[in-house]
């Protein structure tokens, strides 16, 4: 099969991390007999210091043509500490999430059996953890009205969201659940937000056309709890945008690192996937960054964007190979040598 891949490494540790993740497909591709055909583009600060914006139009007319988008990370200290940038690479991120209608984001939990141990939580509570986030991620308060009034004084992000926009998300909620465990839950905060009532009342009226599936309303709060406290009595949580985001960075904490977890972000025509980790700054160059969670989303690409189930699973096993002997970067390893990034992506390669 042919595989036209957009290649967007973005900012810090994001082309360290990418390009393992390329040693790795490319393995796989060959093994596998396929041809990946990969396109580089320009996003985040690295794309504002070359054209002025971090999303630039030709990045977004590669992003549409290719088969599916992988990517790696956007950000840079330079912007976050400077509060009158004018211009910031999250933006970038944002403005692509929504030019490509990406309104869904996958974010698996999971945990690795050889690393059980490195999580702060006890063996007992996360033995077995095996969740699933569906992130709305074009709409709610990243994307309603902002501001300030009053001299500045006052600031305001507005919370929207459309039945429409609830309904999408919840139906691939509900799909998903249905290949899964027929669990679903619904992160809300409708005891004071009215957008959340509106998520609550979409997705009732949406039951009776999933009979099978046994959906629980939870409280975002309660939810943030016991995540950590009984990560296993979770499957499906479909939940907005803002939730989803501070979740889901919790729920990486079960798994032992967040250089573990991938994700992916679907629309009607387009798919991106990419790690749930940020740039990483301070790690930029400096070849210590775990690759895992961007080769785990290229596993995801390669099942989500072209039904290559086995070549995905070729990539979880070496990758589970990995952990059980120790090929780890840093943020794994305790008294026994870490590896570098390359270092893990060349291992990985080989071992396709
Ligand atoms: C994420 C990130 C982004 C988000 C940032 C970088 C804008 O934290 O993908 O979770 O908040 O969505
Ligand atoms: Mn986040």
């Amino acid at each position: 099969m042919k595989l036209n891949i957009a290649l967007l490494a973005g900012d810090g540790i994001g082309p360290e991390v990418i390009n393992q993740a390329v040693k790795v497909s490319d393995a796989v591709a060959q093994k596998f007999g396929h041809e990946i055909s990969w396109t580089p583009a320009l996003t985040g600060a690295v794309a504002i210091d070359a054209v002025g914006e971090p999303y630039p139009d030709a990045t977004h007319d590669i992003c549409v043509k290719a088969d599916a988008v992988l990517f790696g990370a956007i950000g840079h200290p330079r912007f976050d500490n400077d509060p009158t940038a004018k211009v910031r690479p999250e933006q970038g991120l944002l403005k692509m999430r929504k030019k490509l209608g990406l309104f869904a984001n996958v974010r698996p939990t999971f945990t690795f059996p050889s690393l059980i141990e490195k999580s702060p939580l006890k063996r007992e509570r996360i033995e077995g953890t095996d969740l699933v986030f569906l992130r709305e991620l074009t709409g709610g308060i990243y994307f309603g009205e902002k501001g300030r009034r009053d001299g500045g004084e006052t600031a305001f992000d507005n919370c929207v969201y459309t039945r429409a926009e609830v309904k999408r998300l919840a139906k691939k909620g509900f799909e998903l659940a249905m290949t899964r465990s027929k669990k679903l839950c619904c992160v809300d905060k409708a005891n004071v937000l009215e957008t959340s009532r509106l998520w609550r009342e979409t997705v009732q009226s949406m039951e009776k056309e999933y009979p099978e599936v046994e959906v629980s309303y939870e409280f975002v709060d309660a939810v943030a709890m016991r995540l950590v406290q009984w990560p296993n009595s979770y499957d499906v949580l479909i939940t907005e945008n803002l939730f989803g985001d501070i979740l889901t960075d919790e729920a990486s904490v079960i798994s032992g690192s967040m250089g573990l977890m991938p994700s992916a972000s679907v629309g009607t025509n387009n798919l991106l996937f990419e790690p749930i980790h940020g740039s990483y700054p301070q790690a930029t160059g400096l070849n210590i960054a775990n690759p895992l969670a961007t080769i785990l989303s290229a596993a995801m690409m390669f099942e989500m964007a072209f039904g290559l189930k086995d070549e995905a699973e070729s990539i979880r096993s070496v990758v589970n190979k990995s952990l059980a002997e120790g090929v780890v970067t840093e943020d794994l390893s305790e008294d026994k040598k870490a590896y570098k990034t390359s270092e893990v992506g060349d291992w990985l390669a080989t071992n396709i």
